[in-house]
Formats: structure tokens, sequence, C-alpha cells
């Protein structure tokens, strides 16, 4: 059975109440559940976490790496700036999907930039959960 991790940055944990209007009312408990419950349709598992501080998201892409783990990465803001991430990324020894809640390139202008997308098979963005969702059918397929 294939094992997918699914990590999250900064920010994502406030999933509920941060800008519903952007992200939506579900909570991260609700995207964390979602996630399970696709992931057992499709005969995976998923191991959904998230994290405020880079240094530990670059762990986990460490560990990701050393197992050959597939990722679905929502690396939020960390997206438009952190060279260490992207570097952790591009260590990876299975496929990479980034994926995003909203859609960044129809946001601000800093939001059109990802360090990310050039090491990522490739980017699911503006969805809502389903963007999730379309990244662990695309693992599965
Ligand atoms: C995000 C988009 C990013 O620009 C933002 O910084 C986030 C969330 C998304 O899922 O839409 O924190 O990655």
């Amino acid at each position: 059975m294939t094992h997918v991790l699914v990590l999250n940055g900064p920010n994502l944990g406030r999933l509920g109440s941060r800008e519903p209007d952007i992200y939506g009312s579900e909570s991260y408990a609700d995207l964390v559940s979602f996630c399970q419950s696709v992931a057992s349709e499709l005969g995976l598992t998923v191991d959904v976490r998230q994290t405020d501080d880079e240094a530990e998201l670059v762990h986990w892409l460490h560990e990701a790496a050393d197992v050959s783990c597939p990722v679905i990465l929502n690396p939020a803001a960390f997206t438009h700036y952190s060279y260490a991430v992207r570097d952790a990324c591009a260590m990876l020894t299975a496929p990479l999907i980034e994926v995003h809640l909203s859609n960044p390139a129809a946001r601000e202008e800093f939001r059109h930039t990802s360090v990310i997308s050039g090491v990522a098979v490739g980017t699911i963005a503006g969805f809502g959960l389903r963007s999730y969702e379309l990244a662990l059918r695309s693992l599965s397929a």
C-alpha cells in the first residue's frame, strides 16, 4: 500500500478561522479527516502534518527523501520565498505534488512566484480541500 506524506506549512493550522472568505470554513482537523477518507477510498495511507516552523518542515522532507515517500506539500507562505524548503524538496526521491487551497496566481503579486513549483511534478491550486483530493488521486493513478 502506498504511503503518502501530506505536509502543510505555516498558518494552515488556523484553517476555519483564518480568512474564511479565501480559505473556506473547514478547519485543519477537517482537512486531516478529508485526506484520510480520500486516501482510504484510493487504497493509500496518509500521514497529514502541519508546522509553522521551517526547520521542522525541512526535517520532514529529509525523512520523506530517506524512505522514498511521495509528498503532497502545501508550503503556504514558504512557497514564495523559502529556498531551504525548495532545496529539501529537490532532494526528494519520490514524486512531489504542490497544492494550494486558494489560487495564488489570482491573488497579490508576491504570491505569483513559487520557488517550489520547479521541483514539483505538478501544482494543484484553487480548489480548496479538493486540491488535496486531486493530488492524492494523481498519486494513486
Ligand atoms: C496557500 C497560499 C499561500 O499564498 C499562503 O501564504 C498560504 C496558503 C494556499 O493554500 O492557498 O498560507 O498556500
